[in-house]
C-alpha cells in the first residue's frame, strides 16, 4: 500500500514544474505528524488527564476543553517551526500567529473540532486550510488570511474516531498543474507501523441522497425556509419528497463531512435566529471553507443557502456562516427553497 511519505514524495518530484507543491507537501506531512501527537493523547484519554475543561474561554465565548488547548499548542508550535509556514490561524487563537517570514503558506486550523465529543470517547477532527501568503517576504497580519475559500490551495482533515483517517485535497488548479490529480484521498493510520496508508482516492458523492445531518433541537430558531425543508423530509414516502429520509449526527462536523464523503448524505448547520449578530454556527474560514473545497471536489455542494461558501468574501478570521453541504441534488434543493 502506499504511504503518505510516498505519496507526498510523488507529489514533490514535480517541484520543477510548480515550485509551490513541495511547502504544501511539506505543511501536509507536519499536520499529519501533529496528528498521530493527538491520537496518542486520545487513545490514553482519563489517563493521560487530558479530559474535561481547561477553564478559560476562545475568542468565540466558548469554554476550552483541555485538549482544545492542548492540540492548539502542538498544531501551533509544529506549524511555527515549519520553514513554509508564514502564518497560523486558529479557532483557539484570538489573531493569527507569525511563523518563517518566508514562507509561502498561511495555514489555518480548528485543531480540535466537535470538543463536546472528547469527554465521551466519541469522533472529534483536526480541520486545516492551506491559503497562499498574499505578500511574500512580509510579516503576516490578519488581514492577510481574509482570502475566499476559492484560493485555498489545499484543505482536509485528520478524523479521530474507530479508525484515524487522514483526508486531504489539492486545488484543482493546482492538481493539473502538478500533473496529478486525484481528486479527493483518503489515509487510515496503521496502529502497527505508525504510517498513514492510501486507501481511497477519487472519492465521488453520489447525487442523491436519503441521509440528512442536522441538530433537529434548533427547529423553532430557524428561518421559515429550513423549517419548511426538514418538514418535508420528515413527512418522507407520504409527502411532497415522495421518500424517507434518515437522520445521522455526529456532532463533529468532521465526523458528518466524512460520512458524506463515504456514502453521500446532506449537512446543515443553518443560520438561526438563537443570535441575531450570527450568521451560523460554523466559522468560514477553518470549518466551511475547507470542507466546502474537499465537498466540491468530491463532486457534492457546498452553500449558505443562498450562495456558494468559497465564493463568500471574508472579513474576520472568526467569522460564522450557515453551512448546507454535500449531495448536489439535494443542496440545490435548500438552495432553491431559500432564492424563493
Ligand atoms: O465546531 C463546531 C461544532 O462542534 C461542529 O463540529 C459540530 O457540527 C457542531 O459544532 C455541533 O453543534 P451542536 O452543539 O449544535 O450539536
Ligand atoms: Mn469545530
Amino acid at each position: 500500500m502506499t504511504t503518505l511519505t510516498e505519496y507526498l514524495q510523488s507529489l514533490q518530484a514535480q517541484h520543477a514544474q510548480v515550485p509551490s507543491i513541495e511547502p504544501i507537501t511539506d505543511v501536509i506531512d507536519t499536520i499529519a505528524t501533529v496528528g498521530k501527537q493527538i491520537t496518542q493523547l486520545l487513545r490514553k484519554g482519563a489517563l493521560a488527564d487530558i479530559l474535561g475543561e481547561a477553564g478559560a474561554e476562545n475568542v468565540q465565548g466558548e469554554q476550552q476543553k483541555k485538549l482544545d488547548v492542548i492540540a492548539n499548542n502542538l498544531l501551533l508550535e509544529a506549524l511555527t517551526a515549519n520553514r513554509h509556514c508564514s502564518g497560523v490561524a486558529s479557532e483557539e487563537l484570538d489573531h493569527a500567529t507569525a511563523g518563517h517570514q518566508d514562507g509561502s503558506l498561511l495555514v489555518l486550523f480548528d485543531p480540535l473540532d466537535g470538543s463536546s465529543n472528547i469527554d465521551i470517547n466519541m469522533p472529534t477532527g483536526t480541520i486545516f486550510s492551506l491559503l497562499p501568503h498574499p505578500r511574500l517576504g512580509e510579516k503576516i497580519e490578519d488581514g492577510d488570511f481574509l482570502q475566499k475559500g476559492s484560493e485555498q490551495l489545499a484543505a482536509g482533515y485528520l478524523l479521530y474516531a474507530s479508525s484515524v483517517i487522514l483526508t486531504f485535497t489539492l486545488a484543482p488548479d493546482l492538481a493539473q498543474q502538478v500533473g496529478i490529480d486525484d481528486g479527493v484521498l483518503m489515509f487510515s493510520l496503521d496502529p502497527d507501523s505508525g504510517e498513514f496508508l492510501l486507501i481511497n482516492k477519487h472519492i465521488a458523492i453520489d447525487t442523491d441522497t436519503q441521509e440528512y445531518a442536522i441538530n433537529g433541537s434548533n427547529y423553532r430558531h430557524w428561518l421559515p425556509p429550513m423549517q419548511q425543508y426538514i418538514d418535508e423530509l420528515l413527512a418522507g414516502k407520504t409527502g411532497p419528497r415522495g421518500k424517507d429520509f434518515n437522520t445521522r449526527w455526529v456532532a463533529a462536523m468532521v465526523g458528518d463531512v466524512h460520512r458524506i464523503l463515504c456514502r453521500g448524505g446532506i449537512f446543515i448547520y443553518p443560520k438561526d435566529t438563537k443570535d441575531p449578530t450570527k450568521a451560523g454556527k460554523l466559522r468560514l474560514m477553518y470549518e466551511a471553507n475547507p470542507m466546502s473545497l474537499l465537498i466540491e471536489r468530491a463532486g457534492g455542494a457546498s452553500t449558505n443557502a443562498l450562495e456558494r461558501i468559497m465564493d463568500i468574501e471574508p472579513n474576520d478570521i472568526h467569522q460564522r456562516v450557515a453551512v448546507v453541504l454535500g449531495s448536489k441534488n439535494e443542496v440545490a434543493h435548500v438552495q432553491q427553497r431559500h432564492q424563493q
